[in-house]
């Protein structure tokens, strides 16, 4: 299955909309399929790598339950909500609803959260600090979004951080294919009228403390920037129990010289930024494929038209001639480039595309370690 938003210009949807204001765009995708459903997504928060939650309101009461879960059978019919997270490592269908969002770049883009919602279920009101779009599948469910404005918070669980109350700039009833867009720090709410999945299609922006704790962690690991503070040219001073201007100057340099060295930013950046948040389902090929069996497998996969994948939630990032995979850094010759750019572009490829850019050793033998390494795989039900 493959998703398209409809009549939606992502230039002007930046300009206008990314990171400034919420807008609803209902019909974004016609006749909109679900990728999964109700039965599928509790299936996933039953398993022990999935990361999920029940939320319910009873009495006015929020509870708030962890997966792994047993079973669902003491839910009432009413006022309760299922979210899993990164759907889109788990279920390959579901991890095509990202494509359409692929105009952001890759190192922006998050994970995929579904929700299942029976009627009056909800998180109840909130701010989230990213970037959501939030797709309505089956079912009717009521969204009011509101532009950023000053809020109260209040913590009804332990486990919830809501707010009081908001001023909405979009209150409506959403239908199977509608599309929101919240901004981060806006205010939103939504309570399901029929029973209702909706994904949403999350993104990722590190604020300081991250880049700093996780570049911290960076230097241990490379065991580098340990150039010491010295002061050769001490001279006595007055008032021994001051740190001057001018050594607060010298610390700051050896403090910004570890981000001025532009490699290993790079090396470091390319590494987390590559690092996916929840577990992959990786599965590596045992024993591994020597070429010719990779060349087999392409040959009998273009006979019979099937498609490979990349895996879901594998991240990919390009800095110049360098790919960052899952945390891992390859340097590419230009004989690489375009098997890897279709690799880090696309999450799915024919047979046909993947042979045609593996005609030399060098591109065919980067496809295998990837194909070993479970990162790009043929779908296993459909395969011979
Ligand atoms: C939901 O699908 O219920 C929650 C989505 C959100 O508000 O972030
Ligand atoms: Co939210």
């Amino acid at each position: 299955m493959t998703y398209q938003l409809f009549n939606f210009s992502e230039a002007e949807f930046l300009n206008t909309y990314w990171q400034k204001k919420p807008v609803l765009i209902k019909g974004a995708f016609k006749n909109f399929i679900d990728p999964l459903d109700a039965d599928e997504l509790a299936g996933l928060a039953m398993e022990e790598e999935v990361e999920s939650r029940l939320i319910c309101k009873q009495a006015n009461k929020w509870q708030v339950e962890h997966g792994p879960f047993e079973d669902y059978s003491h839910l009432p019919e009413t006022d309760w909500t299922l979210l899993v997270q990164a759907v889109d490592h788990w279920s390959t269908e579901a991890a095509a609803l990202m494509s359409p969002f692929r105009f952001i770049p890759n190192w922006r883009i998050d994970d995929l959260m579904v929700s299942f919602s029976m009627p009056g279920g909800g998180v109840g009101a909130h701010v989230d600090q990213y970037d959501v779009f939030i797709l309505q599948g089956q079912g009717k469910r009521h969204w009011k979004v509101g532009a950023q404005q000053k809020l109260t918070e209040k913590v009804p669980h332990p486990d919830l951080l809501q707010i009081t109350g908001f001023d909405a700039c979009i209150d409506d009833i959403l239908e199977p294919g509608d599309l929101l867009y919240i901004p981060p720090g806006c205010p939103h709410e939504g309570y399901a009228i029929e029973p209702s999945l909706n994904y949403s299609i999350g993104f990722r922006a590190p604020n300081q403390q991250d880049l700093l704790s996780a570049f911290a962690d960076f230097a241990l690991q490379e065991e580098c920037f340990k150039q010491r503070y010295a002061d050769p040219n001490l001279t006595l001073r007055d008032n021994i129990s001051q740190i001057n201007t001018g050594e607060i100057a010298q610390i700051k340099e050896l403090i910004l010289s570890t981000v001025s060295d532009k490699s290993k930013l790079e090396l470091f950046l390319g590494r987390y930024l590559s690092q996916a948040k929840h577990d992959l389902n990786i599965q590596p090929i045992e024993p591994a494929y020597e070429p010719e069996d990779l060349i087999e497998l392409l040959e009998q996969a273009q006979a019979q038209a099937i498609n490979w994948f990349r895996l879901g939630g594998l991240r990919c990032i390009f800095i110049d001639t360098q790919l960052f995979i899952n945390g891992e850094s390859v340097e590419l010759n230009s004989a690489q480039m375009p098997i890897a750019q279709l690799i880090a572009t696309q999450e799915e490829y024919s047979a046909a595309e993947l042979i045609e850019l593996t005609n030399n050793p060098d591109a065919l033998n980067l496809l295998l370690a990837l194909v070993n390494e479970g990162f790009i795989f043929i779908d296993a039900d459909e395969a011979f």
